[in-house]
């Protein structure tokens, strides 16, 4: 197994490594934060039951269909953990988020990557990859680190044709931006699919990374298999009442993406103006094509004061994804590329 390769901080740099909220958190998250602190001294509510029902709330879903991680992370690991036997197979986008993977190879099962020629989670090539071994799908909508959006349509027909005995896992961890009418939400099949899980997290929109959280929403059957496999006490106190916060300050999201949106748009332009490919991101960041090796390119924009991330260890070693920071930050990553390329 290999390490996780984490996106690069460094002392003084601006961070757009891993895809954070640039804005922090919330107010109201960041006071319940404060106010937690009186009670860490005592063990967190195991069943978070507080979160629960404000998770349920949002959702339109019931607790019972809900299970908790540190981190949506954790979430992929428990799934792992409860459905897969040694030997048997795991189908993973041939480049797409590396946790997937670990999750499947940290229980012994074989990981198979779907080919994506085109960037994309095609139905096409993933259904014919379904043999009797095969007994989790990942799909992530929009994709870490390409951010492109499943559509609607190409979800409806693989949860068809999909056999049931498979469990399709669906990581929308970057679907508070998404804005592609066209693009999918695995919520709107979980009545009908008792074989889907949706994952979820605190880490990105919200602005609550370091507290880890996050969680996944299935038929209540599947929650309460997952949860057996659950360790008692995986979301701290902190973590449980900031993100009841944050759900609260419902327009802290609305806000993040708007920011989100008007950055995306500033630095397409940017690209364009530099003759840069890009792809058509949903998500909190945007990945470029350079010109030569993308950590070297990488090492010249650290140079200068930003982090980003060099695609290497997702199979393109050509690409580079950077996150879609402040006004101020999008000014210097401006500055950095054109000092670069010009
Ligand atoms: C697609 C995807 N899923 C999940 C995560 C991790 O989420 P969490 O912080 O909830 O573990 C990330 C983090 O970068 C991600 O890109």
């Amino acid at each position: 197994m290999k390490p996780y390769t984490a996106g690069e901080r460094r002392q003084g740099a601006i961070k757009l490594s891993s895809n954070e909220n640039p804005r922090g958190c919330s107010p109201e998250a960041a006071a319940a934060i404060r106010e937690s602190i009186a009670e860490v001294h005592i063990y967190p509510d195991g069943a978070a039951r507080a979160l629960k029902t404000a998770l349920a709330d949002t959702h339109g879903v019931t607790q019972d269909q809900i299970v908790l991680g540190n981190g949506s992370d954790e979430v992929m690991t428990m799934i792992a953990a409860t459905y897969l036997n040694p030997g048997e197979s795991v189908l993973v986008g041939e480049h797409t988020f590396s946790q997937y993977a670990f999750a499947a190879r940290l229980f012994d099962g074989v990981v198979r990557h779907v080919p994506m020629p085109d960037l994309t989670f095609d139905p096409v090539r993933i259904l014919p990859m379904i043999d009797r071994t095969v007994r989790l799908l990942f799909l992530c909508t929009p994709n870490n680190p390409t951010g492109l959006s499943i559509s609607r349509a190409d979800l409806e027909r693989l949860l068809r044709e999909v056999p049931r005995d498979v469990l399709v896992v669906v990581d929308h961890a970057y679907i508070d931006y998404q804005e592609d009418p066209q693009a999918c939400d695995a919520l709107e099949y979980i009545a009908q699919y008792p074989n889907l899980v949706a994952l979820r997290t605190f880490s990105k929109a919200h602005g609550l990374a370091a507290l880890r959280v996050g969680y996944g929403i299935a038929g209540s059957e599947r929650i309460r298999e997952i949860e057996r496999v659950r360790s008692p006490f995986n979301v701290s106190t902190l973590g449980q009442n900031a993100a009841i916060a944050s759900l609260e300050a419902s327009a802290f999201v609305r806000e993040s993406s708007e920011l989100n949106r008007a950055g995306k748009q500033r630095m397409m332009e940017l690209f364009r103006s530099l003759e840069i490919e890009f792809l058509p991101s949903q998500a909190n960041f945007l990945t470029i094509r350079v010109t030569g090796e993308a950590q070297e390119f990488a090492r010249e924009i650290a140079s200068r004061g930003i982090t980003v991330r060099p695609l290497n260890s997702f199979g393109l070693p050509d690409q580079i994804r950077i996150t879609i920071g402040t006004p101020e930050q999008i000014d210097l990553l401006e500055n950095a590329l054109r000092r670069i390329l010009t």
